[in-house]
């Protein structure tokens, strides 16, 4: 889809001050240089709060005026000694490990069974869960859970419950916080969203309600096939026909340019659109909403197959106040965040916090935060058949642009 004038809109005037800001800033002469280091790389992409949400658990890690934007953390600041990630976790390098990354035999095998695995939207109808002791703890709605049969390397075909309506309301806080961050430094838009991994379109729909209030644009990236076919481009399609030129204007001015959604490979795509910011093609995003399944074994258990994508990521976002939206849960996580992806985070941004989403809200509205897992999605339930109770949402903003001319 070609979107006349809309790399160019803020890519003109911010994209060169953008590079300038980074010589300044970063003493970059420019981004490109470090781009180049994956040149060839990238192929794919065609086309109120809670009174209740906790305060933030992790430090920000550089200054006071950072910290205060975010909120009081909980506990005092913290300065990181440099690449103290690599101290932890030797294998998390910078740009290296994105080029490792693609050229992995074994990841590039797992996405080709991805993209090719058929997907399923399995319905649901209402249902109870109790505790062990068969105690009632809440009633749950009718849904949809999306499964993807996924072949495995032996012949074998393995379901994955990729995601479920039960999730909707953990998507929505999500991008509710990121709005909510965002405007403390901004109020008005426009705000560029991407989104990596578009699933059933929660946070999509949820980021649309954000931006029709303040103008931007939203773009996702969604490797399997049979969501890309039967729910994001349906719904990319139908939102812009509607999309008209009326229809695109927004309170304050200013338009909604159409949605895009890209079918592909994640990494690839980034490694893409690092190279068109960097060339003034694309603008980069305010947020970026990384929610990706773990499509490789090795991924399984430590809810750090997105964060191996920072390095990239970073290139791809706002210098001053891009941040990243990302889901620190996995199954057998001992809930908020792992030392791993703390230090995963930390190590490309300033500053970084999760807020957990409470379950079984009943005292709320059914429209509001609170998750209620259906039987139907194990994923949200622990080892001994319990519903999770709290599921995080982490965020971080401040790029630490510095890292990459580190590893440059
Ligand atoms: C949990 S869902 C995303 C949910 C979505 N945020 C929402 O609110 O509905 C994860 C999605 O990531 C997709 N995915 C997995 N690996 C990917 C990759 N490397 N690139 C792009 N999408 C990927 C899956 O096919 C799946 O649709």
């Amino acid at each position: 889809m070609s979107l006349p004038g809309r790399g160019k809109e803020r890519g003109g005037s911010l994209l060169s001050g953008h590079d300038a800001e980074m010589t300044r800033r970063w003493g970059f002469s420019s981004l490109q240089a470090m781009v180049n280091r994956l040149r060839g790389a990238g192929q794919e992409e065609s086309p109120q709060e809670h009174a209740t949400i906790l305060p933030s658990s992790i430090p920000a890690s550089d200054d006071t005026v950072q910290a205060d934007l975010l909120g009081t953390p909980s506990s005092p600041l913290r300065q990181d000694p440099p690449n103290s990630g690599d101290i932890f976790y030797p294998s998390f390098g910078g740009l290296e490990k994105i080029a490792e990354l693609l050229d992995d035999p074994e990841r590039q095998a797992a996405v080709e069974r991805w993209r090719n695995a058929r997907a399923e939207f399995r319905q649901y109808g209402p249902g109870v869960v109790t505790d062990t002791q068969g105690n009632f703890l809440y009633e749950y709605p009718a849904g949809e859970n999306l499964v993807v049969r996924n072949p495995q390397p032996n012949g074998s075909v393995v379901e994955e419950y990729v995601m479920g309506t039960s999730e909707a309301n953990w998507s929505k806080a999500a991008v509710d916080l990121a709005f909510r961050e965002l405007t403390k430094n901004r109020q008005g838009g426009p705000f560029g969203v991407l989104e990596l991994g578009f699933g059933q379109g929660f946070a999509a729909r949820r980021a649309m309600q954000q931006l029709e209030l303040r103008g931007g644009w939203y773009d996702a990236v969604e490797l399997n096939g049979d969501v890309y076919e039967h729910r994001a481009k349906v719904w990319e399609e139908a939102y812009n026909a509607n999309n008209t030129e009326m229809d695109s204007i927004v309170p304050g001015g200013g338009r909604r340019p159409p949605i895009r959604i890209y079918p592909g490979d994640a990494l690839r795509a980034l490694v893409t659109r690092a190279r068109k910011i960097d060339a003034g093609e694309e603008q980069p995003a305010d947020v970026i909403i990384l929610d990706m399944y773990p499509i490789l074994e090795r991924d399984r258990g430590r809810g750090t197959h997105d964060l191996d994508l920072l390095a990239l990521a970073i290139l791809c976002l706002d210098p001053e106040n891009g941040m990243i939206i990302w889901y620190p849960h996995f199954e057998g996580s001992p809930g908020g965040t792992t030392p791993e992806q703390e230090s995963m985070v930390r190590k490309y941004f300033n500053a970084a916090h999760y807020v957990d989403i409470p379950n079984r809200r009943d005292e709320f509205p059914e429209d509001e935060y609170g998750i209620k897992p259906a039987n139907e999605y194990p994923y949200l339930f622990d080892a001994n058949g319990n519903p999770i109770l709290y599921l995080p949402v982490g965020y971080a903003r401040y790029p630490k642009l510095e890292m990459l001319k580190r590893t440059a």
